[in-house]
C-alpha cells in the first residue's frame, strides 16, 4: 500500500480543517451562505489523515460523504464554527499542531435573526441589519498559547490574487495561504480542479514566498499541501 518505511509522517499531529459555506439565518426558512462545495476543505482532511494526522474536521453544510478516518462536526453558523474550532484545538492535551481554514465563512450575519418566517406584505421588501462574523483563520492565528503550530488560510479571489492574499497573511497572522483564483471561468467554484499559489509568511510578512502549483484536482491539491506541511513540522534528517 505505501512504499514509505515505519510511521506516516503526521502520526501523533492534531489538526483541525474547516470546510464548506456556513449558513446565516434570515429567520427559520431562509439564510445568507456563500458559494462553496466544500470539497477543497474536505480533501484536505482527508489528505493529513492519510498521511497519519489525527483529524476534526469542522464542516458547515454540505452534501459531501464523510472523508475515511476523520472525526466530523457539523455546524451552520460562523459562530458555531469558531466555537466548535476552538473547542477541537484545545483537547486537554494542548493544542492541536495544524490548522487549516478552508470553509467559505459568510462575513455578515443578520444581526437579529427573525424567530419566525418574515412574510410578504404590503410595507415591501424587508431591510436586513447586518453584523460582522468573527474571522475564525484571525482568531486561531492569534490565539497565543492555544496557538497552533502552523496555521494555514485559503484565499479566493476574483483579481489581483497574490496581492490580495499577501495582505491577508499578513493581516490575520497566519503562516500560510493557499489563494486561487475564482474569477467567472476559472471553473474551481464546485469543481473537481484547483489551480493555487501557495504563499508562506518571509522575513517580512509583505513579502512572502510564493510557489504557484500547475492546475490540479483538488485532491493532488490536498496531498501536495498534507505533504508541504509534513515536510515542515518533521523535515527529512536522512
Ligand atoms: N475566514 C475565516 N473566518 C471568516 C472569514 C474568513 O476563517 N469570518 C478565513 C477563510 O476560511 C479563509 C481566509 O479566512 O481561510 C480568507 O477568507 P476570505 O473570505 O478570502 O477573506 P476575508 O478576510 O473574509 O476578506 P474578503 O472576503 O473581504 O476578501
Ligand atoms: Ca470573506
Amino acid at each position: 500500500f505505501s512504499e514509505r518505511q515505519g510511521p506516516k509522517p503526521l502520526t501523533g499531529r492534531r489538526a483541525v480543517v474547516t470546510s464548506g459555506p456556513t449558513h446565516e439565518p434570515i429567520d427559520p426558512v431562509r439564510y445568507i451562505a456563500n458559494r462553496s462545495s466544500g470539497k477543497q476543505g474536505h480533501a484536505v482532511a482527508a489528505a493529513l489523515a492519510a498521511l497519519g494526522a489525527d483529524v476534526t474536521l469542522v464542516s458547515g453544510p454540505v452534501t459531501l460523504a464523510h472523508p475515511p478516518g476523520v472525526r466530523v462536526v457539523r455546524v451552520e453558523t460562523a459562530a458555531e464554527m469558531l466555537a466548535a474550532s476552538q473547542a477541537a484545538l484545545q483537547a486537554p492535551d494542548g493544542p492541536a499542531d495544524i490548522a487549516v481554514c478552508a470553509a467559505a465563512v459568510a462575513d455578515w450575519r443578520v444581526a437579529a435573526a427573525a424567530g419566525d418566517k418574515v412574510k410578504k406584505g404590503p410595507d415591501g421588501p424587508p431591510t436586513l441589519t447586518l453584523a460582522e462574523n468573527p474571522d475564525i483563520l484571525a482568531t486561531l492565528s492569534q490565539a497565543g498559547p492555544a496557538r497552533p503550530r502552523l496555521v494555514v488560510g485559503f484565499a479566493a479571489e476574483t483579481r489581483d490574487v497574490l496581492a490580495y492574499a499577501a495582505a491577508k497573511l499578513a493581516k490575520k497572522g497566519c503562516d500560510w495561504i493557499v489563494a486561487n483564483d475564482v474569477a467567472t471561468g476559472t471553473g474551481t467554484f464546485g469543481g473537481d480542479d484547483n489551480q493555487v499559489h501557495l504563499l508562506r509568511r518571509g522575513a517580512a510578512p509583505e513579502a512572502p514566498l510564493v510557489e504557484t502549483w500547475p492546475r490540479l484536482s483538488k485532491t493532488e491539491v490536498a496531498a501536495r499541501l498534507a505533504q508541504a506541511i509534513a515536510d515542515t513540522l518533521s523535515p527529512h534528517t536522512a
